[in-house]
């Protein structure tokens, strides 16, 4: 999903995920594992407000493993519980209950002194757009799902899953909004196509990915297009042409195409395993 986001846009969004924390004891955040950092939003902890936090590191197919793991280490340093999935294929969805237990002991040992039993754990998933939020929605609660909707006076309007006796998991999920003040960010984002691509011009994109790929993977580009020798972006991107056959009708080498595949290469996971940014302390 392509999105674009205005002031009024944020302004609704924030609103409408301030009303929905309040029911929810949890919140699972998905960020992108491939940019952990610029694809988390700094004003869900503002919002959160001492409510137990699950990042979980989705779209892990797609990243550097030994980067998500200090990803992982970092953010879990920082409070919260972390575990990577791969929500497309279903791969580590199971182990998210155990998280969700493990996060919310505290309350459930709380409301276990109080003699409250039989409270579900309210949870919600969070994250910006293109992150996984639907696809982890549904593949999580493909096993177990009975909508318990429309509660009378607690949980009006809302649909919720259950989960399983104790985990009730708010159908729909809060959209955050990116950290637009930051150029990188946006670049970033437009990298892994979370961005409107009109917004970059594929040919600049795509020269600003293979200078950090040849910098950082540069295997990934040399062995994936056979490009042994060059690592000029701009004649890399005419030897991808030329292999790729762009052409435009006249005969000239159409390099925005081969831009466009080379990007599409990347988001799709055909360089390898590459992740975007480096957790840092
Ligand atoms: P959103 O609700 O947060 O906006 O995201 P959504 O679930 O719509 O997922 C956005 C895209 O990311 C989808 O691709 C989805 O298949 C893909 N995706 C979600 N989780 C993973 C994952 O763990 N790994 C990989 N590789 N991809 C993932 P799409 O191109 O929009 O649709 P489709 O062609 O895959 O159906």
């Amino acid at each position: 999903m392509q999105f674009q986001w205005y002031p009024g846009h944020m302004a609704k969004a924030k609103r409408a995920m301030q009303e929905d924390l309040k029911l929810i004891d949890v919140i699972i955040e998905l960020v992108d594992a491939r940019v952990p950092f610029s694809s988390k939003n700094p004003d869900i902890d503002h919002l959160a407000n001492g409510k137990a936090r699950i990042m979980l590191f989705n779209k892990s197919d797609l990243a550097d493993p030994a980067r998500t793991e200090e990803w992982m280490a970092y953010y879990e340093k920082k409070g919260y519980f972390v575990h990577k999935i791969n929500a497309k294929r279903g791969t580590g969805i199971k182990a998210v209950h155990e998280v969700i237990r493990t996060a919310c002991r505290e309350k459930i040992e709380r409301d276990r002194k109080r003699g409250i039993l039989n409270r579900p754990i309210r949870a919600m998933i969070v994250g910006i757009p293109n992150v996984g939020k639907s696809t982890f929605i549904n593949s999580f609660a493909k096993k177990a799902c009975t909508k318990t909707g429309n509660k009378p006076g607690v949980t009006k309007g809302k649909q919720w899953i259950r989960l399983n006796r104790q985990v009730e998991l708010l159908d729909t999920p809060g959209i955050l909004w990116p950290k637009f003040e930051d150029q990188k960010v946006g670049l970033r984002l437009a990298f892994i196509g979370s961005i409107k691509d009109e917004l970059f011009h594929i040919y600049e994109l795509s020269i600003l990915l293979l200078e950090y790929l040849n910098q950082q993977y540069p295997e990934a580009v040399t062995d994936f297009y056979q490009i042994d020798n060059e690592k000029n972006p701009a004649k890399q991107l005419e030897l991808i042409a030329k292999r790729r056959g762009c052409m435009k009708p006249g005969g000239e080498l159409d390099v925005d195409k081969a831009a466009k595949y080379m990007v599409d290469d990347f988001r799709a996971g055909r360089l390898g395993t590459i992740s975007l940014e480096v957790a840092e302390g």
